[in-house]
């Protein structure tokens, strides 16, 4: 299994792996592309296959990261696979000298929410009307110190 950066050539696989949810605000062809050349794209690949995806937004100005998203495909859930991602992610943002990791997630999305949880990441607030759909968010922040 490899953890790497998405190239262009990933984008459909990408894009099809997320259609599998209702993700909060999904990112559009658009701003994938965007996204990609701004190294904020990273995939978990087996065989050649991508079977997990997330976004990390990073800025140069601030040790805050974000996870924007995360993705794991739908027959492997369950199995261990979005701890691996977020623990990839947490080791290259520590070797990076981020100091934390936060993150907004549907206050429905249940397995979700659960999965930051089992990785220690601290619930901060509920926030309101959130997403488009007028949704609530939770945010989780993961200390990296
Ligand atoms: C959320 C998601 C990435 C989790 O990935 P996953 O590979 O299934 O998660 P893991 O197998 O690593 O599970 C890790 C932890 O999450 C929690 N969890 C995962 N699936 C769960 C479920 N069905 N019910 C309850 N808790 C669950 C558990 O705490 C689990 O830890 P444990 O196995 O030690 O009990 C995956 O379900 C997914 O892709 N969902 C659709 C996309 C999405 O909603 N992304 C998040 C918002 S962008």
């Amino acid at each position: 299994m490899q953890f790497r950066l998405a190239l262009v050539e990933d984008l459909p696989s990408i894009i099809k792996l997320e259609q599998t949810f209702d993700v909060g605000d999904r990112a559009s062809k658009e701003s994938y592309k965007r996204l990609l050349k701004s190294k904020s794209v990273w995939i978990l690949e087996s065989n050649k296959i991508i079977i997990g995806s997330a976004i990390v937004l990073i800025r140069t100005n601030s040790r805050i990261a974000r996870l924007y998203s995360i993705t794991v495909a739908e027959n492997l859930r369950g199995q261990g696979l979005g701890k691996k991602i977020i623990n990839e992610i947490v080791d290259k943002l520590k070797n990076l000298n981020y100091d934390k990791l936060s993150l907004e997630v549907k206050e429905s999305n249940t397995q979700a929410w659960k999965l930051y949880e089992s990785l220690d990441f601290e619930f901060i607030k509920s926030i309101e009307n959130y997403y488009a759909d007028s949704s609530a968010a939770k945010r989780y922040v993961k200390s990296l110190n």
